[in-house]
């Protein structure tokens, strides 16, 4: 059998969902749903969405055991002050959920992206 190991992504989700271009796919889809949610999109006003989707695209690729590493910013500083509640988190992980499924990315991935990212939350949910 061929050891797909030897290129340093072999088995990994990142290879299993499709690498960069479907995981740019989702990452797309996931803020097309966040700014259409009337609850989160005031959040997202002033913000350089090109430059949150190539460091969310990073982050995801990252979790998802791809050779790409995030070079944005601390996630704490990144939702510094910005008053996002629990509830908040909730929905863009909701939102998240929704664009790998549309994706046909298997449970298991899916699952395994929410439980890195879902850790996240005490950085994220009332950072100041
Ligand atoms: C799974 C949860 C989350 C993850 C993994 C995440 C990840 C990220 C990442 C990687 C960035 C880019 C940082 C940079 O460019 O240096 C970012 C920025 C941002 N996030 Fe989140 N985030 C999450 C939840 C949320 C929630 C719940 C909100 C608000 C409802 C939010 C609002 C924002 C905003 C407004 C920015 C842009 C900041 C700016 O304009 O510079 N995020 N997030």
């Amino acid at each position: 059998m061929v050891d797909q190991t030897q290129d340093g992504i072999g088995d990994s989700d990142y290879q299993a969902v499709g690498g960069g271009p479907a995981i740019a796919s989702v990452v797309d889809l996931f803020y097309r749903n966040v700014l259409a949610d009337p609850q989160l999109s005031g959040y997202f006003v002033d913000t350089d969405l090109a430059r949150l989707k190539r460091h969310q695209v990073q982050l995801v690729s990252q979790v998802m055991g791809g050779p790409v590493t995030y070079d944005g910013l601390a996630l704490a500083d990144a939702h510094k002050g910005r008053g996002i509640t629990p509830e908040d988190f909730g929905r863009v992980v909701v939102h998240l959920v929704a664009a790998l499924e549309a994706h046909n990315v298997p449970a298991d991935i899916v699952g395994r992206v929410v439980t890195a990212l879902g850790a996240t939350q005490d950085d994220i949910v009332g950072a100041h």
